[in-house]
């Protein structure tokens, strides 16, 4: 008989404080489609979270679950962010109440510049790092605040994207592949500041391909496969444990 091993145990779904961000049995459905099939995980405040799987096991769905984004997807379950409830709120409701998804192909706005882009994000409060701030994370995009946003480099619009997304005031910061494309020295740069705003207190999902390099940044890893969740538990669990990366994430 052949019979998988089950790291699904949960070391962080103890039933004692109330996660930051709470998924509850929530699944998500593309028309037929069944795609993200009931799962529950924990966010805490501050911690940084790499959320895993190979293509196609549910990684976007789930992002797009939790920051409410909708059409032509249809989610069901519970979320909890701050003990509000996400999944009562439409799209622009859960950006207010501090949701905010860098999406995979970043969506920089054409025809405006650098500094245009973060002034768009900022045009409605509530209202959060400052432009300054913002380029002495990223002085790169201090250097091209005159300059077309899309006519930055990739990595420069991957810094723009997670920029304007912190230019709201944001309780989590959503990523999705944040490295794809780019390369490794930029990568590292990326990761910087990430630890940064980290230590500023923010707490963040990142979905990455590169799973080694999600791991050795976050706190905690959740690996999904075929909709549902196989692990739960520390990064360093995932990076020491060689079955199950050659398993779920073919590393
Ligand atoms: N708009 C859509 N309509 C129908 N099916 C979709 C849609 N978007 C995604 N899917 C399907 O849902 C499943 C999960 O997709 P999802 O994008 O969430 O996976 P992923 O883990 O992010 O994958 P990848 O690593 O390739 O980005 C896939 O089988 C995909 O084909
Ligand atoms: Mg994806």
């Amino acid at each position: 008989m052949n019979v998988k091993p089950d790291f699904s145990r949960s070391s962080n779904q103890a039933a004692t404080a109330p996660a930051f961000l709470s998924v509850w049995d929530v699944h998500a459905y593309y028309g037929e489609s069944y795609i993200v099939q009931g799962i529950n995980f924990n966010v805490h405040e501050g911690e940084i979270l790499a959320l895993l799987g190979r293509n196609g096991a549910g990684k976007t769905s789930t992002l797009r679950s939790i920051a409410r984004t909708g059409s032509p997807m249809v989610t069901k379950g519970e979320i909890w962010l701050d003990h509000q409830p996400l999944h009562l709120m439409a799209s622009h409701e859960a950006a207010t109440a501090g949701l905010g998804l860098v999406p995979e192909d970043r969506r920089i706005i054409p025809g405006l510049t650098v500094e245009e882009n973060l002034q768009l994000a900022q045009i409605a409060p509530p209202i959060g790092w400052s432009i300054e701030r913002l380029y002495e994370l990223f002085p790169r995009l201090g250097e091209r605040r005159k300059q077309e946003g899309v006519t930055l480099s990739g990595g420069e619009q991957q810094m723009l994207a997670i920029a304007r997304t912190l230019a709201r005031d944001i309780k989590v910061l959503l990523l999705d592949e944040p490295y794809e494309g780019l390369a490794p020295v930029i990568v590292d740069e990326i990761e910087k500041t990430l630890v940064h705003i980290k230590e500023q207190g923010m707490t963040t999902i990142i979905v990455e391909q590169n799973a080694v390099r999600a791991l050795q940044l976050a706190d905690r890893a959740v690996i999904l496969d075929t909709g549902g969740i196989v692990f739960d538990g520390l990064a360093e669990e995932v990076l020491e444990n060689e079955e199950l990366r050659a398993e779920y994430l073919a590393i």
